[in-house]
């Protein structure tokens, strides 16, 4: 693949917050948004990882009342809380590390779908793990790490180009 194309898939992705109101999500996209994520690297190939999908309008407003910046729930199509597997009743130390990896993959193939998300981090706030944990009936053995917000794009947002070669160490810091 050339190379402009391949980091194209890259550089579509950015944090979309406003949403075009009403719109839909196809099964078939929610589909492709769960197999990425679950196509995922994971420790040990363990897999921690747990999706809520979520489209019920009082339950996403309920998630903006236990964490301060999630308002584009109220207009967001649907969300999907990432829940990881502790090592409380056989997870993995590395729960975090597997759901983090499976929420970027998410998020690459939401804005390559045409659509847009925005990541809300949930873990290791204790407050918003709490409540989140109630509002989903999340048993105690398992935490979520964050809230995807997906839905129709009603805002543009430019590539912005990051790389910075004094990140970047050869052999040695
Ligand atoms: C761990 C984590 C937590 C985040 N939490 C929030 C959040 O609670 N609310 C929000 O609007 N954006 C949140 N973001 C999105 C970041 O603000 C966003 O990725 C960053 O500003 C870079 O912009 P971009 O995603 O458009 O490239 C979070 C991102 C990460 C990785």
């Amino acid at each position: 693949m050339d190379k402009e194309k391949l980091l194209d898939m890259f550089y579509k992705r950015r944090s979309i917050r406003k949403f075009k109101q009403d719109a839909v999500i196809t099964d078939s996209e929610m589909d492709t948004i769960l197999r990425a994520a679950m196509q995922a690297p994971s420790a040990n190939n363990r897999q921690t990882w747990n999706f809520i999908v979520v489209d019920d309008r009082d339950k996403m407003k309920e998630i903006t009342k236990v964490h301060a910046y999630s308002s584009m729930l109220r207009t967001a199509t649907a969300c999907i809380v990432v829940v990881g597997e502790t090592p409380k009743e056989g997870g993995s130390v590395y729960w975090q590390q597997d759901c983090a990896a499976a929420t970027e993959n998410m998020l690459l193939a939401i804005a390559n779908l045409g659509l847009g998300g925005v990541w809300l981090g949930v873990y290791p706030r204790e407050e918003r793990v709490q409540g989140i944990k109630r509002i989903f009936n999340i048993p105690a053995d398992k935490t979520p790490l964050c809230v995807v917000a997906i839905g129709v794009p009603d805002e543009e947002k430019a590539m912005e180009d990051r790389f910075d070669p004094a990140k970047i160490y050869r052999n040695s810091m």
